[in-house]
């Protein structure tokens, strides 16, 4: 039952679609653009600079507020807490990527991710800021960063969480937290197939070159 309560408040705080809101807000629809991603990646191409900083607070922000709730209703059961962090953390990106009433057309789950590791753990926190930043820096791909990411998120939270047991978690919680930390990571990456694709043949869009539809 409490996992199921994490997924369903976590999808809820999913939905509020800040990329999307925002670029309503300026009379257009940030899915028509550029590569076609509600995302911050895509509003900070399409709509400059102010506007990705907004968007990524706000969907950052919306996996952080649903963290703390999670934090504050589970606070009796430690030896489970960081397992519905994750469920939680798994719900909004879920509500991120698939909103029902956008068509299940959302974004990545990228931003709500670099939440879910605020709401968790600041070590791995910043260990997934260096990748980005590193990765970023030397190609100029937010793509392959993200990607990145998604997999030191995976490596980190089995680390700290399974092999040094930072988390405190039950040993009757450990392989659920494990499988539900390689989905998060896995459905990060999956998101990101279409800029494999691009990747791999060489016409992903790169960081301060303009793109449309
Ligand atoms: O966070 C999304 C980013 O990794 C890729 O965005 O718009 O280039 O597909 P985009």
């Amino acid at each position: 039952m409490e996992r199921l309560i994490c997924l369903v408040m976590g999808y809820v705080f999913g939905l509020f679609q800040t990329g999307y809101l925002y670029s309503r807000s300026k009379h257009m629809d940030i899915r028509n653009y550029g590569s076609g991603n509600s995302g911050s990646t895509n509003v900070l191409r399409v709509m400059g600079k102010k506007a990705g900083l907004v968007v990524f607070l706000g969907d950052a922000g919306k996996m952080i507020l649903a963290c703390l709730l999670t934090r504050v209703i589970f606070r009796s059961q430690p030896e489970s807490l960081y397992l519905y962090l994750l469920y939680t953390g798994f719900g909004v990106i879920l509500g991120h990527n698939f909103p029902f009433y956008m068509g299940f057309k959302g974004g990545k789950g990228i931003a709500a991710s670099a939440g879910l590791l605020v709401s968790t753990d600041w070590r791995l926190m910043l260990i997934c800021l260096v990748v980005f930043v590193m990765a970023v820096a030397i190609t100029r791909y937010v793509s392959l960063g993200s990607i990145l990411v998604m997999i030191c998120f995976a490596i980190g939270m089995i680390y700290f969480g399974l092999i040094r047991r930072d988390y405190g978690l039950a040993d009757s919680c450990q392989t659920e937290f494990a499988g539900i930390a390689l989905a998060i990571s896995l459905m990060g990456i999956w998101r990101h197939h279409t800029n494999i694709r691009r990747l791999l043949n060489g016409t992903e869009n790169k960081l301060g070159a303009k793109k449309n539809a």
